[in-house]
């Protein structure tokens, strides 16, 4: 069989369509290798989030072209970039055989027949809209072995935030139906798969049939699902509903990603993100009182256009208030077609040293938060689904609390088996500890954020 070697680049969609790539190769006799060295075809899935990610793209690129020499390796671009570049990409690298958007994903076996047959070079990044869209089902055979799995509920985004891409390069909303996402949920449990994680670039204004809530609550009904996650959510869209549901379902983790993006309220309306942050705070007051010692987690980003050491002070406060369990913060980037690119110069483009400044003193105190929720935990057990070997010491196991908290761990617990690990050691962004005991946590002994108090500190 010829092998097909994918680099994944960005965000969880990204990881999902790589997914569905190998699956969709795999039936016209493509088997995956994790080397690029063995591959007879490289295809780099790439984000063009901020420019950084794109520039990643093109120095990988100069790596694996003399696979192309050596082996005659054909080399693919699909992704966010390849949707913003479309032929151009073609013209920029010479020694590209193909580029693909992220709606070609299943004609991908297709487009390389095409280029190995007749060899031709090729740019598919058409649109397909919701009327025509048809999500590509996982084939449940590649997840056996695997404690978790993600979901796709829906692609694109409607909302307008001026710093965004990616309505430019995922296109508008489209939603699967309830019924094909539980399909391909029950499929997954069937191979022993436990956690689902349900993703969307903004998985909360689903509309496949159902409201989201109620799409969280079906997934958790599925036989063998024993956690359900989602992301990525966009503030306006956090019904009370869902809310609710967090007081309701068990099996909904203690963990919300919700991106802020700033602690001001005027440079909350130049990013178009139609909520204060008062009403922000008010939805997560609303979800901590629905799930005590729910994780809340977000993204930030410092130096967009106009933003003053008011605004930035405005961020900071936010941040000491709501204490996040964890956070990703960027330096804003601009982007093409993007409003507030358009806008820079208007607004006000904030020099490199303070954006830099900026964010060095707001990781240094995310960084704090963090590793008070990671060393509080020390002393307590903690459930862990395993997920497999510790990615520093394979002897280690590796796994998540409700929360998402990760752990390394010495035990004998199996992939998929979910157990009580004794917390020894934290730092900002992982536990370590010891299993307790070898066999899988008793449901009785679950608080209700997965984590037991001992009466004894060791
Ligand atoms: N510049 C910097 N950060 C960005 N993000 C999105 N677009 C940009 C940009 N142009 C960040 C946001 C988003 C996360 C996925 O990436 O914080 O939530
Ligand atoms: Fe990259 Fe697109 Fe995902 Fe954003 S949405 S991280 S641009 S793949």
């Amino acid at each position: 069989m010829r092998k097909v070697f994918i680099h994944t680049f960005g965000c969880q969609m990204n990881e999902a369509d790589s997914a569905r790539m190998i699956e969709a190769l795999a039936k016209s006799g493509w088997a995956p290798t994790g080397s690029p060295d063995d591959a007879d075809l490289v295809i780099l899935n790439t984000c063009s989030i901020r420019e950084k990610s794109e520039q990643k793209l093109l120095s990988a690129l100069g790596r694996y072209r003399p696979l192309k020499a050596e082996r005659g390796a054909r080399i693919g671009v699909g992704g966010c970039v390849a949707q913003q570049e479309k032929t151009r990409l073609l013209k920029k690298v010479p020694y590209l055989d193909f580029v693909f958007g992220p709606d070609q994903v299943g004609k991908l076996p297709e487009i390389v027949r095409r280029v190995e047959e007749e060899n031709v070079r090729l740019a598919e990044t058409e649109w397909l809209d919701s009327s025509t869209y048809v999500f590509p089902q996982a084939d449940p055979d590649f997840a056996r072995g695997r404690a978790t799995a993600f979901v796709t509920a829906m692609k694109g985004c409607n909302n307008v935030c001026s710093f965004c891409i990616v309505p430019y390069t995922r296109g508008r909303e489209v939603s699967r139906p309830v019924d094909e996402i539980l399909e391909e949920v029950r499929g997954l449990t069937s191979v022993g798969v436990k956690e689902i994680t349900l993703i969307g670039q903004n998985v909360n204004s689903y509309a496949g049939g159902v409201s989201f809530a109620e799409l969280l609550r079906r997934t958790a009904a599925v036989d063998g699902v024993e956690r359900v996650r989602f992301t990525t959510s966009h503030p306006h869209d956090l019904s009370d509903e869902l809310i609710a549901l967090f007081a309701e379902e068990p099996k909904v983790m203690p963990h919300f990603h919700l991106p802020v993006q700033s602690g001001s309220d005027s440079v909350l309306v130049r990013m178009r993100r139609t909520y204060t942050v008062e009403w922000y705070l008010d939805r997560l007051e609303k979800l901590r009182a629905a799930r005590p010692g729910i994780a809340i987690t977000t993204d930030i980003i410092v130096g967009f256009p106009g933003e003053t050491d008011e605004d930035f002070q405005k961020t900071m406060d936010l941040v000491e208030r709501v204490r996040f369990e964890n956070a990703f913060s960027f330096i804003y980037s601009p982007r093409p077609r993007t409003a507030a690119a358009r806008h820079l110069h208007e607004w006000g483009e904030v020099p490199r040293e303070t954006a830099v400044a900026r964010l060095v003193r707001l990781q240094a105190v995310l960084r704090e938060h963090s590793f008070e929720y990671y060393a509080s935990c020390i002393g307590t057990q903690v459930e862990v689904l395993v997920e497999g070997p510790s990615r520093y010491d394979p002897e280690r196991r590796f796994g998540r609390t409700p929360e998402n908290r990760v752990v390394n761990f010495d035990g004998d617990a199996e992939v998929g088996q979910t157990v009580m690990v004794r917390v020894d050691e934290a730092t900002p962004n992982s536990l370590s500890g010891v299993q307790v005991g070898h066999s899988p946590a008793e449901p009785a002994q679950r608080g209700d954020s997965g984590r037991v108090r001992l009466s004894v500190v060791s």
